[in-house]
Order: C-alpha cells, then structure tokens, then sequence
C-alpha cells in the first residue's frame, strides 16, 4: 500500500506528521517511535529574536482537551539552527520549520534569519518547509494576523524570500477563513495548514479568577476536532486546488480519515501526544490500516472524497 501523499511541491512518506509545540524541540519524538513512519515533524514556532511567553500557569486540561497560552516561549531561530536542527539531523527527521512574528518586519526578520543561516548549516536538507503561524496576535495593530485578510497576505510576501515551501497557518477564529486562505495562497503559500487553536478561557473555582496566567488561552485536542473538520471541508469546496494540511483534536486513526476525507492532504497530531507520546505512531498506523481495510490502494485516494460520494 503506497502511504505517500503530496503537499504542493513536496512528497511525505506519510500523512501524519507531528504538530507545532506539541513535540518538543523536534528531535525528541525519535524516543517514541521510527522517523520514518511519519511524514514530518513541525517544530514549534520560532521568532526572530528569544521570546519569554506568557505567565504560568500556561497549559490547564479541559473535557476533551486542553487550553494553553504558552505564548510562543523560544530562544529564537538561530539558536534552532544551532541546537535543534543538528539533533533532527542526527535522528533522520524531516523538519518544517514554523516561524512567528509580532509584525510584518519581525516575520520577515525571521525568515530572512532562518533562510541565511539554513544556506551555512550543512543540515538544511532535513528542512523540507516553512509553516508561517499566522495565527498569533498581531502587536502593531489589533487581534490575529489571520483574520485579517490583507495583513496574513503580506506576511506571506514578507516570508518569500526563503527557498523552501511556504505553508501558511491560519486560525479558526474568523468567518473569513476561505478569504484569507486564497490570499495567502496568492501571496505564495504552496498549502494551509488548518486548524490553529479556538479561542477559550477556564475560570479557577477556587479563585474565581481564569485559571491560566495569560487570562484566555487556545483550546486544543478531542473537543475542537469538529470545527477542524468544518474548517477543512469548507475550504476545500471553496479552493479544490489548494492543498491542506489538516490538524485539530486527532487522536485517532480514524480522526485523521476524517480530515483527510474532508479534503486534507496530510493531517498533524497535537495535544494527542501530551497523553500519550507515542501517538503520532499510533495514529499513522491506525490510518494505514483503516485506508488496507477499506481496500484502498493509496492513501492520498482518500483526500477530498466526502466531497465526491464519500466511501460509496
Ligand atoms: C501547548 C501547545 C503549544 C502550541 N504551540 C504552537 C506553536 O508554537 N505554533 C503553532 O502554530 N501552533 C501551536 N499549537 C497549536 C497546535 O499545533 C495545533 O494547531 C492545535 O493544538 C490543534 O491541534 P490538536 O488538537 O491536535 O492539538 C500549540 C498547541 C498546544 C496545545
């Protein structure tokens, strides 16, 4: 059974890959299971400069899932170049890269930092793409970058300069989502990657006060997977041609089906793997098996079929 997949101009060996913050710096997966059963690691967002975050406490476990504001900690992208992306290397893994600003400039700041120190860094083949997280509070005008359809195009044109496919990660929080993803896509996304985090908030019972230290936070996991699958399929009927990387509450074999009949190409695990590191491994197996199962010869069949009959 052919498990490979394509997303724009790139082939996985797999559909499953591993979701931005939620596998460490990227190369600890590796402990968990065989690289190469899964498509990709996409390590967690990186900017161009060392970011402290948010105030703890910054993860709180709901029904079904989690809601976070861990508020993009990170030492910035050269010393990921330096110390993360050697590690990937030694481990085989294929890396996507996901970058973070607070402005235009800082996005291109990053990419310009990630693009020159990947041209010196005898491991630039383990990169095989950019994820631009689009989905992070704009600082120098208001809310998120991807809700504005005009401001997620021209980080895109920012992020350009870089020689690697460019994925853009919008976030479910706006009725514009099928806007912003064609202008994206105009501006140079090769795919989206759908779904970011819903917004929410938990309050303390014993406080009374929001249980995070940051006040709202994004929720994640089992409980956000329906909107992750309404996202997919509305943007795929809208833009048929453009490819999506579904993500959004998979913890499952079975979850990820979904998202790919709902017309993802490939599909990312989060919040799964904070229960249970091995889960990435687990589902891409559990997808395998489901696609032999059904008696699909290839897995990328399975892509956009509840828009065509579903499974007849
Ligand atoms: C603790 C935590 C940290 C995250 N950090 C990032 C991040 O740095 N960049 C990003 O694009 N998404 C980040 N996400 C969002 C996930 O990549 C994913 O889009 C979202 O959690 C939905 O998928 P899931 O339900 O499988 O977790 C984070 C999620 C969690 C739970």
């Amino acid at each position: 059974m052919n498990s490979n997949v394509r997303v724009g101009s790139i082939e996985l060996t797999h559909p499953v890959m591993a979701a931005s913050g939620t596998a460490g710096h990227g190369a600890e997966p590796a402990a968990y299971g065989a690289l190469d059963s899964i498509g990709a690691i996409v390590v967690k967002s990186i900017a161009a400069t060392e970011w402290a975050g948010n105030p703890a406490p910054r993860v709180h476990p709901i029904a079904q899932g989690m809601i976070n504001a861990v508020g993009l900690q990170g030492l910035g992208v050269q010393h990921w170049i330096e110390h993360d992306l050697p590690a990937m290397a030694a481990v085989n893994a294929s890396a996507v890269v996901s970058i973070w600003g607070r402005s235009v400039d800082e996005y291109r700041q990053a990419a310009q930092l990630l693009q020159d120190g990947l041209a010196h860094s005898p491991h630039r083949s383990t990169v095989i793409a950019v994820e631009v997280n689009l989905s992070c509070p704009n600082m120098n005008g208001h809310g998120i970058f991807a809700h504005d359809i005009a401001m997620s195009a021209e980080v895109m044109r920012a992020c350009s300069l870089l020689e690697y496919p460019l994925w853009a990660k919008l976030s479910p929080n706006t009725d514009r989502v099928i806007a912003v993803a064609q202008a994206v896509h105009e501006a140079g996304a090769e795919a989206v990657t759908l779904i970011n985090t819903v917004v929410g908030m938990v309050l303390d019972p014993e406080t009374g006060r929001p249980a995070l230290g940051n006040g709202g936070g994004g929720i994640s996991g089992r409980a956000i997977h329906p909107v992750a699958v309404r996202t997919v399929f509305d943007v795929h009927a809208a833009l048929p041609n453009l490819p999506i990387i579904g993500v959004g509450g998979v913890t499952s074999g079975w979850e990820a089906v979904e998202l790919m009949l709902a017309g993802a190409s490939a599909v990312q695990v989060g919040t799964a793997t904070f229960a249970d590191p091995r889960a990435c491994f687990k589902i891409a197996k559990e997808l395998t098996a489901w696609v032999q199962s059904r008696g699909f010869s290839d897995v990328a069949s399975l892509s956009g079929l509840a828009h065509r009959g579903g499974l007849g």
